[in-house]
């Protein structure tokens, strides 16, 4: 499948995802059900930085970076049913963004060196090629600017089958390189579109960051909270949950991270 096939099911997707989910206009999410920015600390101060989110969906992060006193706030997206609501949202929060429709591999339309921070939360995976990602984000970047990608944990993509049907025969290859095709499921088991997507390698991203002049400074796994501690927080006050606890996931989520951040700085290519 390609980067057009998920557009057109982000589309199809759009409404039902954003009825159905419940994502802070507040808080920064890497995970359901899991400590978000305000815990995790990974994106720090943005004041004063012009900014730009790929693949920003309902707008939802792209807002918060706007209230966290970000200078410029720029969110692409592929889907424009997504980037409906997400204008709908902003305009609702008095968040001034410039929403961009386009596909992340290709951002052709930004000039060189034109931002501070890129964000990206949960969109790669659903990329064909992410090298293309990578080097776009590398060129759109300022030096010593930097980018924040957080997307599926590749352990996730072994294992979380496997633990959620208690089934060894679903491990998957942590090598495997074909994405995976599936469907969306609503809350009455009906499929609403086909997405495919992929959970790349530690090597991919490292060695694809580094190619691109992108020095790793940090990497986060978020743990998410457990059944007890969410019983004890505000349910409103967890970045990215559904309206009910899924105590499964949260069950898998003490075994192994959902989510994998990486921070990188730009810094100059030694051209020899
Ligand atoms: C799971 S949503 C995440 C949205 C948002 N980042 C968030 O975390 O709330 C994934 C988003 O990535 C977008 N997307 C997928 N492929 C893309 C591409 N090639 N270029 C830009 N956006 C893309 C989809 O349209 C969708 O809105």
């Amino acid at each position: 499948m390609s980067n057009e096939n998920n557009r057109q099911s982000w589309d199809k997707l759009s409404e039902y995802y954003q009825l159905s989910t419940s994502i802070s206009l507040d808080d920064i999410h890497y995970a359901p059900y899991s400590p978000g920015e305000k815990e995790l600390n990974v994106i720090g101060d943005v004041k004063g930085l012009d900014v730009i989110e790929l693949g920003c969906g309902g707008g939802q992060i792209a807002i918060v970076l706007a209230k966290m006193g970000a200078k410029n706030v720029a969110a692409l997206d592929i889907s424009e049913q997504q980037l409906n609501h997400a204008r709908l949202l902003a305009s609702r929060e008095k968040a001034n963004i410039t929403f961009l429709h386009g596909d992340m591999e290709n951002l052709s339309s930004l000039q060189n060196a034109s931002f501070d921070l890129v964000v990206s939360v949960h969109a790669i995976s659903y990329v064909s090629n992410i090298e293309n990602v990578l080097s776009e984000i590398s060129r759109i970047l300022r030096l010593n600017g930097r980018v924040v990608l957080c997307t599926i944990h590749p352990l996730q993509y072994v294992l979380w089958e496997a633990l959620e049907e208690d089934s060894i025969k679903k491990v998957q290859s942590y090598f495997g390189s074909e994405p995976s095709t599936w469907d969306w499921i609503d809350n009455t088991k009906t499929p609403i579109a086909t997405f495919s997507d992929r959970a790349h390698r530690y090597e991919e991203f490292v060695n694809g960051l580094l190619k691109n002049g992108l020095i790793l400074e940090r990497v986060i796994e978020p743990r998410g909270y457990t059944i007890e501690e969410l019983k004890t927080i505000d349910l409103e006050e967890v970045a990215y949950h559904n309206k009910r606890i899924d105590e499964q996931f949260t069950r898998i989520n003490q075994i192994i991270p959902f989510s994998i951040i990486y921070v990188a700085k730009k810094i100059e290519i030694d051209q020899n």
